[in-house]
């Protein structure tokens, strides 16, 4: 196992994470023993951090101990992993506007007691931040395929993120329009996000996602 991020580790060309809840899977992975720890393996095709890691990603905000705003947890794939990197000082909070996929994440939580499930609209960030009250939040993520997705990106860094704080942006350019190239998307919605952010990498995620990207950005602002 080689480790090329905080907590991140390779080994023969795929991505593994120490699973901080040894003995469970979350989505059917492969579990690995080594010296004692178990891993479980990162699938590039079912986690868009997983795909820009493989692509070059090259600073990972998330680290031991990191506070993260997760927009559009989903069924918890990739906060799953998140929460292994975060380990147990870390606390990353994961919205999601949908109940039927809240149900699978909310027994994700209870077995990894640093993540904490919020079933809300990542539109309306007044609506959860009593949740967050007392936490500093060092990363923002978000993945929602909605057309405004700069937009809620932009709302919630308001809300949430101090000035130095880590944004890492899932682009789905097919949410935004069916005839624009994806090119010209990613490069309109990465314009929306300089008004409070430096654009730090701008990552396809091709072959593993289509018409993706993936941003990094620091807030300036
Ligand atoms: C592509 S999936 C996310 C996959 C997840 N990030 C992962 O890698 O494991 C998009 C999710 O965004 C959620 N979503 C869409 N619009 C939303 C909104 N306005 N607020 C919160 N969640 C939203 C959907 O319910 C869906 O679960």
């Amino acid at each position: 196992m080689q480790e090329i991020f905080p907590g991140v580790f390779a080994k023969e060309k795929m991505l593994f994470t120490k699973n901080f809840a040894p003995g469970k899977r979350v989505y059917g992975e492969r579990l690995l023993s080594e010296s004692g720890v178990e891993y479980r393996q990162w699938d590039t095709f079912r986690s868009k951090l997983a795909a820009a890691i493989k692509n070059g990603l090259d600073t990972l905000p998330i680290k031991a101990g990191s506070k993260v705003l997760y927009l559009g947890a989903a069924e918890g794939t990739t906060l799953s992993h998140i929460s292994d990197i975060i380990g147990e000082k870390g606390a990353a909070f994961g919205v999601d506007v949908s109940e039927r996929v809240m149900r699978k994440f909310i027994s994700i939580c209870e077995e990894r007691k640093n993540i904490v499930p919020i079933l809300e609209d990542a539109a309306k960030p007044w609506a959860y931040g009593k949740y967050l009250e007392g936490t500093r939040i060092n990363v923002l993520y978000q993945d929602v395929s909605q057309r405004d997705q700069a937009e809620i990106f932009l709302k919630n860094a308001e809300y949430f993120l101090p000035k130095g704080g880590w944004g890492l942006l899932a682009i789905k350019a097919r949410s935004i329009s069916q005839r624009k190239k994806a090119q010209d998307i990613f490069e309109e919605e990465t314009a929306k996000l300089a008004r409070l952010f430096i654009i730090r990498q701008v990552i396809n995620l091709a072959p593993f996602e289509k018409d993706h990207t993936m941003v990094l950005c620091e807030k300036s602002g």
